[in-house]
């Protein structure tokens, strides 16, 4: 199964995509967490993505495109992803049509978590993330067993640069400019589903399971 998370920045993308990983026994591939490992080891690509990503701006699609595709042509994949933050534009979706097409396959289903922006403004201030597994909480939604240490790791909870309310914004802005042309795209190929993201996440992820089956 190969699954695409579309949503504003904190529509609950990431953590909607690890319940899924975690049901289906698939990878989850996000970008974003791609990016932020290389930041964290000073490669030549997290330099360079650092930029944009601390702007609120996406990482041009040249760099991305290759990162995601190294990726999923590991081992893992075979049998399906969910790409969480992947593609936010629309040579990013054409060139994975292209790529997926290649091996007579299809991705299957384009979830949009879909939450209004006052609304994740809101959310995003009280997010604290795992910069070693990707795991996200909110202090007051979904808080970690121990303050400010990761469930699943054990690791110290950082708060993301970006997101500082401005970065916030402008994020948001790029997401509405670059990124929102995606449903209109994945609704022409049949395979967008919208769920609504502002309920409580357990009741966004029965919506999820009721797509993808059981
Ligand atoms: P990325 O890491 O993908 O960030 P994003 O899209 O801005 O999304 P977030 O991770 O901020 O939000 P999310 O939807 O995953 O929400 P979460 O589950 O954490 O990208 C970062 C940057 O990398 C980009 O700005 C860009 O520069 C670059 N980049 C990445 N991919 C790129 C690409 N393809 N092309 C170019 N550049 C790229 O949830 C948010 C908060 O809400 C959490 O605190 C969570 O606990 C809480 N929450 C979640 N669900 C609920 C709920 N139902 N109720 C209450 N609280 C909830
Ligand atoms: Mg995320
Ligand atoms: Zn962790």
């Amino acid at each position: 199964m190969k699954i695409i998370m579309l949503g504003a920045p904190g529509a609950g993308k990431g953590t909607q995509a690890i319940k899924i990983a975690d049901k289906y026994g698939i990878p989850h591939i996000s970008t974003g967490d791609l990016f932020r490992s290389n930041i964290g080891n000073n490669t030549e690509l997290g330099r360079e993505a650092k930029q944009y990503m601390d702007a609120g701006k996406l990482v041009p699609d040249e760099l991305t495109v290759r990162m995601l595709f190294d990726r999923v042509s590991n081992e893992d994949c075979k049998n399906g992803y969910v790409l969480d933050g992947f593609p936010r534009t629309i040579a990013q979706a054409e060139v994975l049509e292209e790529e997926v097409g290649k091996r007579d396959d299809r991705i299957d289903f384009a979830i949009n978590v879909d939450v209004p922006d006052d609304h994740i403004i809101r959310r995003m201030s009280g997010r604290r993330a795992c910069p070693k597994c990707g795991a996200t909480y909110h202090i007051e939604h979904v808080p970690p067993k121990k303050e400010g240490i990761c469930d699943s790791c054990g690791e110290q909870l950082i708060l993301r640069n970006d997101d500082a309310p401005e970065t916030v914004q402008k994020r948001l802005d790029v997401y509405h400019e670059q990124t929102q042309p995606l449903i209109d795209f994945y609704d022409k190929r049949k395979i967008l589903r919208t769920v609504d993201g502002t309920k409580d996440l357990q009741d966004v992820f029965g919506e999820i399971v009721k797509i993808l089956g059981d």
